[in-house]
């Protein structure tokens, strides 16, 4: 059978053999997914193994994603530009690398009617989250994207990867005061019960906030988006959800459905498994 793995440390937290091992049965693939966790120092000998095995393809996790970037043979754009991937796929030997998580973002505010077409986006963050949905983002043509971050240089160095006129960088405190139609935290702020110092105003109630993480309940970040008069708030479930959803694509030439995963996933974060 085809074999497909997640690699990463820690490993026993990620929910992608559940997430594909669903996928495979609601498209009838025959394929097996399974969850490795891998020595910080033996990451390149793990794939080159997998390699060699015969593996089809893999999930590629913290702290491996830019790792993986310098282990493939071909790169899309996309994984060039955020200078990590989070998908092999492996055909004669070669690799290929890829990185979905922008696009499992966009596809998340599509399902959720979030249009980005023509809007004002409030983009928190500058690390490895970031650099990995800016591109995909600005396919969709915004209207503008402003990255924030607490480290103001971080932010114009992204800016600067991306030939854009449609981008900008500046820290917290100089956020201009306009209105945003939708504000993504990228920052890693909510793992720490932390949140991005950004000013209440931003937050009207039609205004779309969105955590790339996600957890039991709100993550810190939502909560205070909420108890500032946000009426949309959504977490990086679905995005999870909907990374996963292209890298099979790319696997096994076609899309899966995402919404019983989803609810199946939200169900089980609920109930704290
Ligand atoms: P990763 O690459 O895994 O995303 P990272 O590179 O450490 O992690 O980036 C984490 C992001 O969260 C950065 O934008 C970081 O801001 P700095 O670039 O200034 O470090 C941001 N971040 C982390 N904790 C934060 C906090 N408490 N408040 C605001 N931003 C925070």
């Amino acid at each position: 059978m085809d074999q497909y793995r997640v690699y990463g440390n820690p490993i026993k937290q990620s929910r992608s053999p559940f997430i594909h091992t669903a996928f495979a049965k609601s498209t009838e693939q025959q394929l097996c997914y399974q969850s490795e966790f891998v020595p910080l120092d033996t990451f390149a000998q793990t794939i080159k193994q997998f390699v060699i095995a015969g593996g089809k393809g893999a999930n590629i996790t913290v702290p491996f994603k830019e790792q993986a970037l310098a282990l493939c043979d071909q790169l899309s754009e996309r994984a060039q530009l955020a200078g990590a991937v989070n998908t092999l796929s492996i055909n004669n030997g070669q690799i290929f690398g890829d990185n979905t998580d922008g696009l499992g973002l966009v596809k998340d505010l599509l399902q959720n009617q979030v249009g980005i077409k023509g809007v004002n986006i409030l983009f928190l963050g500058a690390g490895g989250a970031a650099k990995g949905v800016i591109l995909p983002l600005l396919e969709q043509q915004p209207n503008s994207i402003i990255i924030a971050n607490r480290t103001v240089s971080k932010a114009q160095d992204l800016c600067r990867q991306f030939n854009s006129d449609k981008l900008s960088a500046c820290g917290f405190e100089q956020i201009a005061n306009k209105h945003y139609d939708v504000i993504i935290n990228a920052t890693s702020a909510s793992l720490s019960g932390n949140v991005p110092p950004i000013a209440e105003q931003l937050i009207h109630s039609d205004t779309v906030c969105y955590d790339m993480v996600y957890g039991q309940g709100l993550t810190p970040f939502l909560e205070w988006a909420k108890q500032s008069g946000s009426e949309k708030l959504i977490d990086g479930l679905g995005m999870l959800v909907g990374q996963a959803a292209e890298s099979f694509n790319l696997w096994r030439g076609v899309m899966p459905e995402t919404e019983q995963v989803l609810q199946s996933l939200r169900a089980s974060l609920e109930n704290n498994n």
